[in-house]
């Protein structure tokens, strides 16, 4: 695990002062590059040490048969697993004779920089070689968002001391050899050797590679170039093999002579493009980023992120640590889908070989909701990529005997991948979170083309799943049965409450929504017929409710469930899936993850204030967070129900999931919900906002240790800052009009804000609760520290 404060607390960086070999792999997750399209572990420059290797392309997978002791009708026979593709990172070091490698000789600095305002990685390295020469390595390494094929490097050398012979070996390396497999079967299957060759280039200075999948038969060209400034008898020679090429340079430097190395990478791939489409490709992003020069791609990468925070910052004073751990979360929920753009944002982003690089409902309802209301753009691309899956779906459906689109549980493709049906195809929540974010997004932006287009369709398919897949009872009460909830710890079971009222507003915004585009949604098949059955599903759902203890089951039944026996549950127990069968998990009242608590928060309208409060206790007391998904959620309800303290001990969980690896694996990936929960902690949570009506409402409230709370949201266009303090919220509006307005609710009144006149409403007083909620033995979030006063 990380240690306590790896990192010390800075308001726009995260830095590493110390480098320890034992958790290099954690460090690589938290210092990954990416954008959407290419991402890139921080593994050093040398290659070695590492913990994982990793560098990903969006969608680029490989094949693998899913075997299975006893199949059944209806499982996948193949999956998908993201391959680490062409290593364009690698800038190795001869110091006279010795390999520059910092498990050798003496480190005398060290400091690794990810900049979340430059968009950089920053190295500073001081070494002396065994043989005592030292030498100081600079570099700074970016995946740029402006040009989505390009990544670069500079690599600066200087002798400290003495004069100094230098070799650099800047490399492609293809099928790079990766440490074994844990038994964790989240972690993901290795592939060995997935990539075969299937033509090399080099230049002077210049190389490429293309390659091609065994299985999946997709092809990838990686290409570099370099700008080599150095002493005047520089030697530079390039030379190609199957799995790697490499550039190498040669040359004396004098004490305080510098040798600085600017390495361009470029990467594309495709499964149709031929062999000379994909070299011209690679080489033409090539040509672009050289057109820009290193300068150029610094510049274009600040101005990219000062437009991104100018719109998405949130200022929290009262806790540093958090406030450097949303930018965090922002900065990388940025970078798993800035420029995805017709591609999926994968569970872990693109830092880590984490579940396989599968995508999962974690988009639509974690990470879609911050980028809806921060960078709407990159959300019309994930859902274009849910659009561009559509007949995947529909065939999934039919074969499952449903109608309409049956989205996977995991994919990277579209295709389902998971191999554990109960824990799958079971899931059909997916489907209504997809629809959802169409829904918000459509809201927010007024993107009425998208809806045309794109969303009309998701909503149409997704609701005519959700109708086949539930039927009447005799009383004409709609159930959807055997399915499973978020809550994974309870499985195929009916009328999961979470599922039913999501697939209630599912049924109903497609039925508005053809309303809207009558004449498309005639072409889709959709007859006043079918709009009319569904909103009759939707008004007659069953939501379970049990009278006796006064709170809603997660799913029929469960509040009759045996109890979990938390008290002779070992720490070394968790997470339970990996030591009980799930067999056991299945039929107790243990929760992995919110489920009822997560619908009181996305679908707060089904639920009066009283019930809200005696369901976030009821399931508190059996909530064991196993998934990183829950902390962020019990965070915005515990808000909502007047447990501020609680909330802000969840938001810490959340937000620091993987600056202190708080789930131990951190090191196969980031988790870009829980990040993206950071935000949603402080926005949905202290600053109450909802978007289920059709305008945004506020109950803004903070707990005692957060003294402001500042955020934005993008509207129409238009840029709503809301600025919280304990007593009183301001709003103001940006960007619009002159005469522009946007109405909301603060605290169940009214308000209209005007880009002329910022509003001030006072923050009505909370009557603070006698009890506090108890959570399992041993379970409870960590405390958060005393206020600090570092306002930043
Ligand atoms: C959670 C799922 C989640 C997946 C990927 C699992 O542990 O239970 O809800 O989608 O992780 O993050």
């Amino acid at each position: 695990m990380i240690r306590e404060r790896a990192y010390p607390v800075e308001a726009w960086h995260v830095r590493e002062t110390r480098l320890d070999v034992d958790v290099l792999a954690q460090a690589e997750s938290v210092f990954a590059l990416g954008n959407g399209h290419i991402g890139m572990r921080g593994n050093l420059d040398e290659g070695e040490p590492h913990g994982l290797p990793g560098t990903y392309l969006n969608s680029f997978y490989e094949l693998r048969p899913l075997p299975y002791a006893e199949a059944g009708y209806g499982f996948p026979e193949s999956g998908q697993t993201v391959v680490n593709v062409t290593n364009g990172k690698p800038i190795r070091l001869l110091v006279d004779d010795e390999p520059f490698d910092v498990r050798y000789g003496e480190l005398e600095a060290h400091t690794r920089i990810l900049d979340l305002r430059a968009g950089t990685l920053d190295r500073v390295v001081q070494w002396r070689s065994p043989a005592g020469r030292a030498v100081k390595v600079r570099s700074t390494r970016l995946v740029s968002f402006t040009q989505r094929s390009i990544a670069a490097i500079r690599y600066e050398v200087e002798a400290v001391d003495e004069p100094l012979r230098l070799i650099v070996q800047s490399e492609l390396v293809a099928n790079e050899e990766l440490p074994g497999q844990s038994r964790d079967p989240r972690v993901a299957a290795v592939l060995e050797r997935p990539l075969q060759i299937e033509e090399r280039l080099t230049d002077k200075d210049r190389a490429q590679l293309i390659h091609r999948t065994k299985r999946s038969g997709l092809r990838v060209g990686a290409a570099m170039a370099h700008e080599i400034n150095g002493p005047p008898r520089t030697n530079i020679n390039t030379e190609a093999h199957d799995d790697w090429a490499r550039t190498t340079i040669a040359c004396v430097l004098k004490p305080g002579e510098k040798l600085v190395v600017v390495k361009l990478l470029a990467y594309g791939w495709s499964s149709r493009r031929s062999l000379p489409a994909i070299r011209d490709q690679v080489s033409a992003a090539l040509a672009a980023a050289e057109f820009s020069g290193w300068d150029g791609l610094v510049r274009e990468q600040r101005e990219y992120l000062d437009t991104f925070w100018d719109a998405a910052d949130v200022r929290v004073e009262g806790d540093s640590e958090v406030q450097q751990a949303v930018r965090f979360g922002l900065f990388h929920v940025l970078q798993a889908g800035a420029r995805a753009e017709l591609r999926p944002i994968a569970a872990k982003g693109l830092t880590g070989p984490g579940y396989d690089g599968h995508v999962f409902w974690d988009t639509e309802m974690f990470a879609l909701p911050v980028l809806t209301y921060t960078q709407p753009v990159a959300v019309a691309h994930a859902l274009r990529w849910r659009h561009a899956t559509l007949e995947m779906a529909r065939d999934r459906a039919k074969q499952l005997g449903l109608r309409g689109a049956a989205f996977p549980w995991r994919t990277i493709r579209g295709q389902e991948c998971s191999g554990y049906w109960p824990a799958g195809t079971a899931g059909f929540h997916v489907n209504a979170g997809i629809a959802d974010a169409v829904r918000r997004y459509v809201q927010a932006t007024g993107d009425v083309d998208f809806e045309r287009e794109i969303g009309l369709e998701l909503l149409v398919e997704t609701a005519r799943l959700w109708h086949s897949l539930g039927h009447h009872d005799r009383h004409g009460k709609f159930h959807i049965d055997g399915v499973t909830g978020p809550d994974e710890y309870t499985a195929v079971k009916n009328d999961n409450v979470y599922t039913n009222l999501m697939a209630q507003r599912n049924m109903l915004v497609a039925a508005d929504c053809v309303t809207r585009h009558s004449e498309r949604a005639w072409r889709l098949g959709v007859d006043d017929e079918e709009t009319a059955a569904w909103r009759d599903a939707a008004a007659n759902m069953h939501i379970p409710y049990d009278e006796e203890l006064g709170v809603h089951p997660q799913v029929e039944g469960f509040t009759r469930y045996q109890e979990w026996d938390f008290d002779n549950t070992p720490p070394e127990d968790y997470p339970l899936l990996l030591n009980y069968p799930y067999f056991d998990l299945y039929r107790r009242q243990v929760v992995k993850q919110s489920d009822l608590v997560l619908a009181m928060h996305w679908c707060g309208d089904a639920f009066t204030d009283e019930q809200k409060l005696r369901n976030f206790d009821y399931y508190e007391r059996r909530t064991v967070r196993d998934s990183s998904l829950s902390a962020c959620t019990q965070s915005v309800v515990a808000a909502e129900v007047g447990y501020l303290e609680l909330a802000h001990d969840y938001l810490g969980e959340a937000a620091l999931m993987d600056l202190h690896d708080i789930h131990n694996n951190t090191r196969e990936g980031l988790h870009i919900a829980a990040l993206a929960g950071a935000w949603l902690g402080l926005v949905a949570g202290f600053g109450g906002m909802r978007d289920h009506e059709d305008h945004l409402t506020f109950a803004p409230r903070l707990p005692a240790r957060i003294s402001r709370l500042e955020f934005a949201l993008m509207w129409h266009g238009k840029r709503l800052r809301v600025d919280v303090r304990q007593h009183e919220a301001i709003y103001s509006l940006r960007d619009g009009e002159v005469d522009a307005s946007m109405d909301l609710d603060h605290h169940g009144e009214r308000v209209t804000v005007t880009c002329e006149k910022e509003v001030r409403m006072p923050i009505p007083r909370l009557e603070p609760h006698r009890r506090q909620p108890r959570q399992p033995a041993g379970r409870a979030p960590a405390r958060r520290p005393a206020p600090d006063t570092r306002h930043r």
